[in-house]
């Protein structure tokens, strides 16, 4: 890859700053601005990562939801950025924290008990009324661990918002289908189902993820037509047919193990966001053959570019911090402390 002027700028700044700075990257970012990060991973791998840093300076490149997450967790001095505010997961803005507690309120009024579970893609302010519910925060990576955590202390789970995650975990734990239901949160909650609510083990949030929903079954069939013996590996965002289709399905750090661990000469479709599937498609290229299921890309996260992660860096002290009230971030804090205890940190 070209080294530009925006990379000479941020190793100058780098270098400058030393110790002082941390730059944690997604998986889905494009391969010029990874090539800068400290730490690359998953969301929860770069959650747990957050509490153990000591750098003053934290910078973020990925969705808002993942700097914003990355700045409850932070030590007081710490200070959280990110190249692009306007980063925002079209998913994790399907559950406005607004409108979360007209439903949970329309719950209570029915007489229907419900624990709160949020998809770490989901603002602060959802976060921290699911920790003041009593309710935590799962990742795609521990969403079996934390959907058995939240049947097991409550009567009823809202998982919320990817009914696709939330479905997918249902399948993985057995839970029967009748025992779900999928949310309608129209009229500003008034359309409730309360009586099929009250039916209910597990009730899905109604939100998806776009770029995932563009993976379907039949691309799958086609793959496994056109390569006999291939692999598919999907992330659990994608539809429970396209989920139960592939030979694995996991968070985007279980998709590279799966890789890792593939034999040599293996044909792999894989089924995420399209930067993850061609930084892999070049790492073993010659050795294992890598395509897409589908190119989706996921147009927020390529909102962060090296020129902006240049530009944040050469003027970190004028440049806005990602803030979170206090009593949000005290609400949120308790949810994600609640997952990195029960997932271990
Ligand atoms: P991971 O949990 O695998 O990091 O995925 C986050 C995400 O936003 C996927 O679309
Ligand atoms: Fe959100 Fe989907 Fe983009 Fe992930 S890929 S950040 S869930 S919109």
């Amino acid at each position: 890859m070209r080294e530009n002027a925006h990379f000479a700028a941020i190793e100058e700044a780098r270098a400058k700053l030393g110790d002082r700075l941390v730059i944690l990257a997604h998986h889905y970012m494009n391969d010029a601005v990874a090539r800068h990060a400290d730490y690359t991973g998953d969301s929860l791998e770069l959650s747990r990562r957050v509490p153990g840093l000591d750098a003053e300076y934290i910078v973020f490149c990925g969705v808002f939801f993942m700097a914003e997450t990355a700045a409850i967790l932070t030590k007081p001095g710490q200070k959280v950025f990110i190249p692009e505010k306007n980063s925002n997961c079209v998913m994790s803005d399907m559950a406005p924290a607004w409108l979360l507690p007209r439903v949970l309120d329309r719950l209570d009024q029915a007489g229907i008990s419900a624990l709160p579970l949020t998809y770490v893609n989901s603002s602060a302010g959802v976060k921290a009324l699911v920790g003041e519910r009593g309710g935590s925060v799962c990742t795609s990576a521990n969403a079996k661990t934390m959907l058995a955590w939240a049947m097991d202390n409550g009567e009823r789970t809202l998982f919320l918002p990817d009914m696709r995650l939330g479905s997918n975990a249902c399948d993985w734990l057995d839970v029967p289908r009748k025992d779900r239901h999928i949310l309608n949160i129209k009229k500003h909650g008034d359309a409730l189902n309360t009586v099929k609510a009250a039916q209910a083990k597990v009730l899905l949030w109604p939100g998806q993820c776009v770029i995932h929903s563009r993976f379907k079954a039949e691309q799958i069939a086609q793959a496994r037509r056109s390569s006999p013996g291939c692999l598919v590996v999907v992330h659990p965002e994608c539809h429970p047919s396209v989920a139960t289709q592939a030979d694995a399905c996991g968070s985007t750090s279980l998709i590279i193990t799966f890789v890792a661990e593939a034999p040599k000469g293996s044909v792999i479709y894989i089924g995420t966001e399209f930067n993850l599937v061609a930084r892999l498609a070049h790492q073993y290229r010659g050795e294992k053959e890598i395509h897409p299921l589908y190119p989706s890309t996921c147009s927020n996260m390529a909102k962060i570019t090296e020129e902006k992660l240049a530009v944040t860096l050469a003027n970190l002290d004028s440049q806005p911090t990602v803030e979170v009230d206090d009593r949000v971030r005290d609400g949120a804090r308790l949810a994600l402390e609640r997952m990195l205890e029960a997932c271990g940190r």
